[in-house]
Protein backbone atom coordinates (compact mmCIF):
# COMPACT_ATOMS: atom_id res chain seq x y z
CA UNK A 1 0.00 0.00 0.00
CA UNK A 2 1.25 3.85 -0.66
CA UNK A 3 -0.46 7.25 0.14
CA UNK A 4 -2.78 8.63 -2.55
CA UNK A 5 -0.97 12.15 -2.92
CA UNK A 6 2.28 13.52 -3.38
CA UNK A 7 1.33 15.84 -0.60
CA UNK A 8 0.54 15.90 3.55
CA UNK A 9 -1.64 18.61 4.07
CA UNK A 10 -3.97 17.87 6.60
CA UNK A 11 -5.31 15.11 8.63
CA UNK A 12 -8.43 15.08 7.25
CA UNK A 13 -7.23 14.46 3.91
CA UNK A 14 -6.11 10.98 4.69
CA UNK A 15 -7.76 7.78 4.78
CA UNK A 16 -7.58 5.35 8.50
CA UNK A 17 -5.47 2.85 6.34
CA UNK A 18 -3.29 5.71 5.29
CA UNK A 19 -2.88 6.50 9.05
CA UNK A 20 -1.98 3.29 9.55
CA UNK A 21 0.18 2.59 7.08
CA UNK A 22 2.29 5.79 8.64
CA UNK A 23 2.56 4.54 11.40
CA UNK A 24 3.37 1.09 10.62
CA UNK A 25 6.17 2.69 8.84
CA UNK A 26 7.07 4.45 11.67
CA UNK A 27 7.55 1.77 13.72
CA UNK A 28 10.36 0.50 11.41
CA UNK A 29 12.30 3.37 11.12
CA UNK A 30 12.22 3.92 15.21
CA UNK A 31 13.68 0.41 14.90
CA UNK A 32 16.72 2.04 12.67
CA UNK A 33 17.26 4.89 14.95
CA UNK A 34 18.18 2.89 17.83
CA UNK A 35 21.26 0.94 15.52
CA UNK A 36 24.51 2.23 15.70
CA UNK A 37 24.47 3.49 12.63
CA UNK A 38 20.92 5.41 12.36
CA UNK A 39 20.90 6.08 9.30
CA UNK A 40 19.06 4.45 5.64
CA UNK A 41 19.68 5.26 1.86
CA UNK A 42 16.11 5.13 1.06
CA UNK A 43 15.77 8.98 -0.19
CA UNK A 44 19.85 8.90 -1.68
CA UNK A 45 19.50 11.77 -4.05
CA UNK A 46 16.65 13.82 -3.19
CA UNK A 47 16.41 17.15 -1.52
CA UNK A 48 14.33 18.35 1.26
CA UNK A 49 13.81 22.14 1.35
CA UNK A 50 12.43 22.85 5.14
CA UNK A 51 10.65 26.55 4.40
CA UNK A 52 9.62 28.21 8.04
CA UNK A 53 8.11 31.39 7.58
CA UNK A 54 6.81 30.81 11.77
CA UNK A 55 9.17 30.55 14.94
CA UNK A 56 9.75 26.60 15.51
CA UNK A 57 12.23 24.55 17.19
CA UNK A 58 10.84 20.96 17.23
CA UNK A 59 9.16 20.44 14.20
CA UNK A 60 11.78 21.86 11.89
CA UNK A 61 14.78 19.92 13.99
CA UNK A 62 12.87 16.95 13.82
CA UNK A 63 12.05 17.35 9.67
CA UNK A 64 16.23 17.97 8.98
CA UNK A 65 16.72 14.90 11.61
CA UNK A 66 14.34 12.73 9.71
CA UNK A 67 15.50 13.54 6.08
CA UNK A 68 19.08 13.19 7.07
CA UNK A 69 18.33 9.58 8.41
CA UNK A 70 16.80 9.25 4.91
CA UNK A 71 19.69 10.25 3.55
CA UNK A 72 18.16 13.40 1.34
CA UNK A 73 20.23 16.71 1.26
CA UNK A 74 18.60 19.23 3.28
CA UNK A 75 17.88 22.94 2.60
CA UNK A 76 16.69 24.89 5.96
CA UNK A 77 15.42 27.92 4.80
CA UNK A 78 14.51 30.55 7.49
CA UNK A 79 12.27 33.28 5.89
CA UNK A 80 13.71 36.49 8.20
CA UNK A 81 17.03 36.03 6.80
CA UNK A 82 15.79 34.95 2.98
CA UNK A 83 14.47 37.27 0.41
CA UNK A 84 11.31 36.88 1.49
CA UNK A 85 12.01 40.03 3.73
CA UNK A 86 12.39 42.19 0.46
CA UNK A 87 8.92 41.31 -0.84
CA UNK A 88 9.28 37.88 -2.46
CA UNK A 89 6.16 35.86 -2.88
CA UNK A 90 5.70 32.36 -1.33
CA UNK A 91 4.86 30.96 -4.58
CA UNK A 92 8.38 33.15 -6.07
CA UNK A 93 10.02 31.87 -3.20
CA UNK A 94 8.90 27.85 -3.85
CA UNK A 95 9.58 28.32 -7.33
CA UNK A 96 13.11 29.13 -6.36
CA UNK A 97 13.81 26.30 -4.32
CA UNK A 98 12.27 24.01 -7.22
CA UNK A 99 14.70 25.30 -9.41
CA UNK A 100 17.77 24.28 -6.82
CA UNK A 101 16.46 21.16 -7.26
CA UNK A 102 14.18 20.22 -3.90
CA UNK A 103 12.06 16.95 -4.66
CA UNK A 104 9.93 17.24 -0.87
CA UNK A 105 8.96 21.18 0.67
CA UNK A 106 8.07 21.08 4.26
CA UNK A 107 6.35 24.31 4.90
CA UNK A 108 5.38 26.31 7.97
CA UNK A 109 3.30 29.67 7.69
CA UNK A 110 1.24 31.62 10.06
CA UNK A 111 -1.85 31.32 7.57
CA UNK A 112 -4.01 29.00 7.36
CA UNK A 113 -4.28 26.90 3.94
CA UNK A 114 -0.75 27.95 3.14
CA UNK A 115 0.29 24.49 2.08
CA UNK A 116 -2.97 23.24 0.31
CA UNK A 117 -2.20 26.20 -1.78
CA UNK A 118 1.31 25.31 -2.35
CA UNK A 119 0.68 21.50 -2.93
CA UNK A 120 -1.51 23.07 -5.78
CA UNK A 121 0.78 24.91 -7.12
CA UNK A 122 4.40 22.87 -7.30
CA UNK A 123 5.42 19.50 -8.74
CA UNK A 124 7.26 18.63 -5.58
CA UNK A 125 6.08 16.71 -2.60
CA UNK A 126 4.56 19.07 0.29
CA UNK A 127 4.31 18.69 3.71
CA UNK A 128 2.68 20.62 6.20
CA UNK A 129 4.51 21.75 9.37
CA UNK A 130 1.82 24.05 10.70
CA UNK A 131 -0.67 26.42 8.99
CA UNK A 132 -2.26 29.32 10.64
CA UNK A 133 -4.67 27.82 12.87
CA UNK A 134 -5.62 24.70 10.82
CA UNK A 135 -4.17 21.82 11.17
CA UNK A 136 -0.14 20.36 12.21
CA UNK A 137 -0.66 17.13 10.74
CA UNK A 138 2.66 15.40 11.36
CA UNK A 139 2.27 16.50 15.12
CA UNK A 140 -0.87 14.57 15.60
CA UNK A 141 0.72 11.67 14.10
CA UNK A 142 3.88 11.83 16.29
CA UNK A 143 0.78 12.04 18.95
CA UNK A 144 -1.02 8.68 17.84
CA UNK A 145 2.48 7.23 17.79
CA UNK A 146 3.58 8.22 21.08
CA UNK A 147 0.08 6.81 22.66
CA UNK A 148 -0.05 3.98 20.83
CA UNK A 149 3.27 3.13 21.88
CA UNK A 150 2.64 3.71 25.75
CA UNK A 151 -0.57 2.57 26.38
CA UNK A 152 -0.65 -0.54 23.72
CA UNK A 153 -4.06 0.73 21.48
CA UNK A 154 -5.58 4.28 20.72
CA UNK A 155 -9.50 2.65 20.29
CA UNK A 156 -11.35 3.34 23.22
CA UNK A 157 -8.77 5.67 25.26
CA UNK A 158 -9.74 8.37 27.16
CA UNK A 159 -7.92 11.07 26.01
CA UNK A 160 -8.42 14.79 26.92
CA UNK A 161 -7.35 17.48 25.32
CA UNK A 162 -6.98 21.13 27.86
CA UNK A 163 -6.33 24.57 26.82
CA UNK A 164 -6.59 27.13 24.00
CA UNK A 165 -8.05 24.73 21.04
CA UNK A 166 -9.88 27.56 19.35
CA UNK A 167 -5.99 28.52 18.42
CA UNK A 168 -4.76 25.24 18.28
CA UNK A 169 -3.63 23.47 14.78
CA UNK A 170 -2.31 20.63 17.03
CA UNK A 171 -6.07 19.89 18.47
CA UNK A 172 -7.56 20.16 15.25
CA UNK A 173 -5.30 17.71 13.95
CA UNK A 174 -5.50 15.40 16.73
CA UNK A 175 -9.24 15.43 17.07
CA UNK A 176 -9.26 14.55 13.31
CA UNK A 177 -6.59 11.29 14.22
CA UNK A 178 -7.92 10.31 17.66
CA UNK A 179 -11.68 10.01 16.42
CA UNK A 180 -10.78 8.23 13.39
CA UNK A 181 -9.05 5.74 15.51
CA UNK A 182 -11.41 5.27 17.82
CA UNK A 183 -10.28 7.56 21.12
CA UNK A 184 -12.81 9.40 23.48
CA UNK A 185 -11.68 12.64 22.82
CA UNK A 186 -12.97 15.33 25.51
CA UNK A 187 -12.08 19.03 24.70
CA UNK A 188 -11.37 21.16 27.72
CA UNK A 189 -11.20 24.71 28.67
CA UNK A 190 -12.98 28.03 28.86
CA UNK A 191 -15.30 28.59 27.01
CA UNK A 192 -14.01 31.56 25.17
CA UNK A 193 -10.94 28.48 24.19
CA UNK A 194 -13.48 25.82 23.31
CA UNK A 195 -16.08 26.62 20.66
CA UNK A 196 -18.73 24.65 20.26
CA UNK A 197 -18.39 23.84 16.77
CA UNK A 198 -15.66 21.40 17.94
CA UNK A 199 -18.67 18.79 19.61
CA UNK A 200 -19.61 17.99 15.69
CA UNK A 201 -16.34 16.22 15.21
CA UNK A 202 -17.39 13.91 17.68
CA UNK A 203 -15.73 15.35 21.05
CA UNK A 204 -17.22 16.25 24.51
CA UNK A 205 -16.65 19.57 25.99
CA UNK A 206 -15.86 20.27 29.21
CA UNK A 207 -15.79 23.91 30.89
CA UNK A 208 -14.68 22.30 34.30
CA UNK A 209 -11.22 20.86 34.35
CA UNK A 210 -11.49 18.14 36.89
CA UNK A 211 -14.56 16.87 35.59
CA UNK A 212 -13.09 16.64 32.31
CA UNK A 213 -9.98 14.96 33.60
CA UNK A 214 -11.70 12.17 35.43
CA UNK A 215 -10.40 8.52 34.31
CA UNK A 216 -8.69 9.86 31.70
CA UNK A 217 -6.05 7.55 29.63
CA UNK A 218 -4.05 10.66 28.27
CA UNK A 219 -3.94 14.16 29.28
CA UNK A 220 -2.54 16.15 26.14
CA UNK A 221 -2.44 20.03 27.36
CA UNK A 222 -1.75 22.83 24.80
CA UNK A 223 0.20 26.02 24.77
CA UNK A 224 -1.14 29.13 25.63
CA UNK A 225 -1.10 30.51 22.42
CA UNK A 226 -0.80 34.70 22.89
CA UNK A 227 1.02 35.47 19.59
CA UNK A 228 -2.73 34.31 18.00
CA UNK A 229 -4.47 36.21 20.75
CA UNK A 230 -5.85 39.56 19.53
CA UNK A 231 -7.75 39.71 22.41
CA UNK A 232 -8.12 38.98 26.30
CA UNK A 233 -9.52 35.14 26.33
CA UNK A 234 -9.05 35.37 30.36
CA UNK A 235 -8.46 37.71 32.95
CA UNK A 236 -4.66 37.11 33.20
CA UNK A 237 -2.01 34.26 32.80
CA UNK A 238 -2.36 33.96 36.95
CA UNK A 239 -5.77 32.97 36.91
CA UNK A 240 -5.58 30.81 33.51
CA UNK A 241 -3.13 28.67 35.69
CA UNK A 242 -5.29 28.53 38.69
CA UNK A 243 -8.51 27.02 36.89
CA UNK A 244 -6.98 25.52 33.74
CA UNK A 245 -3.19 25.00 34.89
CA UNK A 246 -2.07 21.52 34.76
CA UNK A 247 -0.83 20.56 39.01
CA UNK A 248 -0.06 17.02 40.41
CA UNK A 249 -3.81 17.21 42.63
CA UNK A 250 -5.92 17.76 38.83
CA UNK A 251 -4.08 14.64 37.27
CA UNK A 252 -4.85 12.81 40.12
CA UNK A 253 -8.56 13.05 38.86
CA UNK A 254 -7.23 11.04 35.47
CA UNK A 255 -6.61 7.38 35.77
CA UNK A 256 -3.61 6.10 37.95
CA UNK A 257 -1.49 4.93 35.01
CA UNK A 258 -2.27 8.01 32.48
CA UNK A 259 0.07 9.93 30.39
CA UNK A 260 1.06 13.44 30.26
CA UNK A 261 2.13 15.03 26.87
CA UNK A 262 2.26 18.35 25.50
CA UNK A 263 3.69 19.34 21.67
CA UNK A 264 5.89 22.14 23.12
CA UNK A 265 6.80 24.68 23.13
CA UNK A 266 5.76 24.74 26.98
CA UNK A 267 4.47 27.88 29.43
CA UNK A 268 5.46 26.35 32.99
CA UNK A 269 3.50 28.05 35.57
CA UNK A 270 0.69 29.03 32.43
CA UNK A 271 -0.48 25.86 31.00
CA UNK A 272 1.42 23.10 32.79
CA UNK A 273 3.41 22.70 35.76
CA UNK A 274 6.89 21.93 36.37
CA UNK A 275 6.31 19.10 39.01
CA UNK A 276 3.64 17.53 36.08
CA UNK A 277 6.05 18.50 32.99
CA UNK A 278 9.32 16.59 34.57
CA UNK A 279 7.44 13.61 36.05
CA UNK A 280 7.55 9.57 35.24
CA UNK A 281 3.96 10.16 33.67
CA UNK A 282 5.35 13.18 31.49
CA UNK A 283 6.24 11.62 28.15
CA UNK A 284 6.32 15.03 26.72
CA UNK A 285 10.19 14.37 25.35
CA UNK A 286 9.28 10.79 23.74
CA UNK A 287 6.67 12.80 21.85
CA UNK A 288 10.07 14.77 20.20
CA UNK A 289 11.75 11.38 20.00
CA UNK A 290 9.10 9.43 18.02
CA UNK A 291 8.63 13.01 15.95
CA UNK A 292 11.68 11.78 13.54
CA UNK A 293 10.68 8.26 12.72
CA UNK A 294 6.86 9.86 12.14
CA UNK A 295 8.54 12.22 10.26
CA UNK A 296 10.66 9.87 8.23
CA UNK A 297 8.14 7.70 7.45
CA UNK A 298 5.85 10.96 6.03
CA UNK A 299 8.82 11.73 3.68
CA UNK A 300 9.26 8.27 2.89
CA UNK A 301 5.68 7.95 2.02
CA UNK A 302 5.39 11.09 0.11
CA UNK A 303 8.38 10.68 -1.75
CA UNK A 304 6.89 7.00 -3.09
CA UNK A 305 3.96 9.19 -4.71
CA UNK A 306 4.42 10.75 -8.29
CA UNK A 307 2.96 14.15 -9.48
N1 LIG B 1 5.18 21.16 18.48
C1 LIG B 1 5.69 22.12 17.68
O1 LIG B 1 5.19 22.39 16.58
O2 LIG B 1 6.80 22.73 18.20
P1 LIG B 1 7.68 23.82 17.43
O3 LIG B 1 6.86 25.06 17.33
O4 LIG B 1 8.94 23.99 18.28
O5 LIG B 1 8.00 23.27 16.07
Amino acid sequence: MSLRSKDLISIKDISTEEIELILETAAGFKDVLGRDIKKVPALRGKTTVNLFYEPSTRTRTSFEVAAKRLSTDVINITTSTSSVVKGETLLDTARTVLALGADIVVIRHSCSGTSHFLAKNIEASVVNAGDGTNEHPTQALLDLFTIQEKKGRIRDLEVAIVGDILHSRVAKSDIYALTRLGANVRLIGPPTLVPDYLKDLGAKVYFDMNAGLEGADVIMMLRIQLERQGKGFFPSTHEYFRNWGLTAARVSRAKDDAIIMHPGPMNRGIEIASEVADSSRSVILDQVTNGIAVRMAVLYLVSGVKA
